[in-house]
């Protein structure tokens, strides 16, 4: 039996680290080997972005990172977590990097460099700097003293900065960050990990189109079955709370190894056994978890679905939603055939419909190997759009198709 007043382990959508984090052992290495090279002053030689839909665990990622490498190198790194809003602008940006003591000189100093307007000062650039041959005067002055700032910065104690949902970054930022980044690891020990829906490929891209390759992509996506079920069993055992294997498997299977799912389940079966004052889970606890499961997944559901709508996308989300119920993944072929059979909202193209859909994570290019090859986002929301939305053909019939 669980005690009345024992907090829920389980947080979904918080952007925690779950309370038993499977499924995640390569990323978590890749973080811990970059570290370490921090550690001894080693730039690692790439940065590092994470790209996924929603409820993927990005943000858990991230939190791990930073959490484990406090723990283990809290003196020798700094570890600097920025979201896009607080970074709005290139002062904005060296403000963070910049530690109080130093902060007012830098700015005074980039302030006056960022109002020049021509590039006088400029003349002086390092001739290797092949990442600024396209970039007009204001955006080199932007890089220019971003790529000292960090520097010097790095160069006292190594950085590690972790910018999340890094799609919203302002583009100014998103280029003068990623440019002095690249500069930066060439002299200096720094680490750029950026978290971001699989808009931010789009949005980095439209920046500069070699950003993508030229960095590692973690593309954390749904857990395996076994893995869901450690998710979810392995919290409540710490509780002394068993379970009939059965039942806890169609529950693993039914949250589809959705991270985010995997935790609402959690906290719901928990918070079941807590008020009916019990520590097994058998069909009825379940049952009724389920019902709260429904509740909170509709509420999520719905809450997408608005979005879609925003972008006057439903019918096209619809008509490739149908095409998925047949056919678990979809090349880029495909995926224009189904879009040309729908009425697209003004503005749109076949391909900027496409690009639509995937930036708002409905889609996503879950082989980073593979770009023409298109997954579902999120699991079941297509089933629930399909359900939602308007039938089709009525809709074909309303629009004059
Ligand atoms: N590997 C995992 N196993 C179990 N739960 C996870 C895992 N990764 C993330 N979660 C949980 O899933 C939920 C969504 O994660 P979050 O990091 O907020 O996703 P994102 O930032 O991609 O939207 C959170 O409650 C988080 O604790
Ligand atoms: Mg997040």
């Amino acid at each position: 039996m669980i005690p009345e007043n024992t907090i829920n382990p389980f947080e979904p959508g918080a952007g925690k680290v779950p309370p038993v984090f499977p499924g995640r052992e390569r990323e978590q290495y890749q973080f811990m080997q970059c570290v370490k090279r921090l550690e001894h002053n080693i730039a690692p030689s790439r940065d590092i972005i994470i790209c996924a839909p929603r409820g993927n665990g990005k943000t858990a990622l991230l939190t791990w990172l930073e959490r484990e490498t406090s723990r283990q190198a809290a003196n020798n790194i700094d570890v600097i977590d920025v979201t896009p809003d607080e970074i709005n602008t290139i002062p904005e940006l060296i403000n963070i990097l910049t530690p109080s003591g130093r902060k007012s000189s830098l700015l005074g100093r980039l302030e006056g460099s960022i109002k020049a307007t021509a590039p006088a000062g400029l003349t002086g650039l390092p001739a290797d700097t092949g990442i600024t041959a396209k970039l007009n005067p204001e955006q080199q002055v932007a890089f220019t003293t971003v790529t000292a700032a960090l520097t010097q910065c790095c160069l006292r104690k190594p950085i590690l900065l972790l910018v999340d949902e890094a799609h919203n970054l302002a583009q100014p930022v998103a280029q003068a960050l990623l440019n002095a980044s690249q500069k930066t690891r060439t002299k200096a020990p720094f680490l750029l990990v950026m978290a971001g829906t699989p808009g931010l490929r789009n949005h980095l891209s439209a920046i500069n189109a070699t950003f993508w390759e030229r960095n590692d992509i973690l593309q954390p996506g749904l857990l395996t079955r076994e893995d869901a079920y450690k998710a979810i069993a392995e919290p409540l055992e710490t509780f002394q709370v068993t379970h009939e294997q059965d039942i806890l498997k169609n529950i693993a299977q039914d949250s589809q190894g959705y991270p985010y799912f995997t935790q609402l389940w959690g906290e719901k079966l928990f918070s079941r056994l807590q008020l009916q004052q019990a520590g097994h889970i058998n069909r009825e606890i379940a049952q009724l978890a389920a019902k709260d499961i429904r509740d909170a997944q509709q509420i999520f559901y719905q809450g997408r679905y608005d979005s879609i709508e925003r972008l006057e996308l439903i019918p096209a989300a619809t008509a490739v939603a149908e095409r998925y119920a047949q056919q678990a993944i979809l090349d880029q072929g495909q995926l224009e055939e189904i879009l040309n059979t729908v009425t697209l909202p003004a503005g749109h193209t076949i391909k900027t419909a496409r690009e639509a859909l995937v930036n708002e994570g409905y889609i996503w290019r879950a082989d980073p190997a593979d770009q023409k090859v298109f997954h579902p986002g999120i699991p079941s929301l297509m089933a629930y759009i399909k359900t939602q939305a308007p039938a089709l053909s009525t809709l074909r019939i309303n629009q004059g198709d």
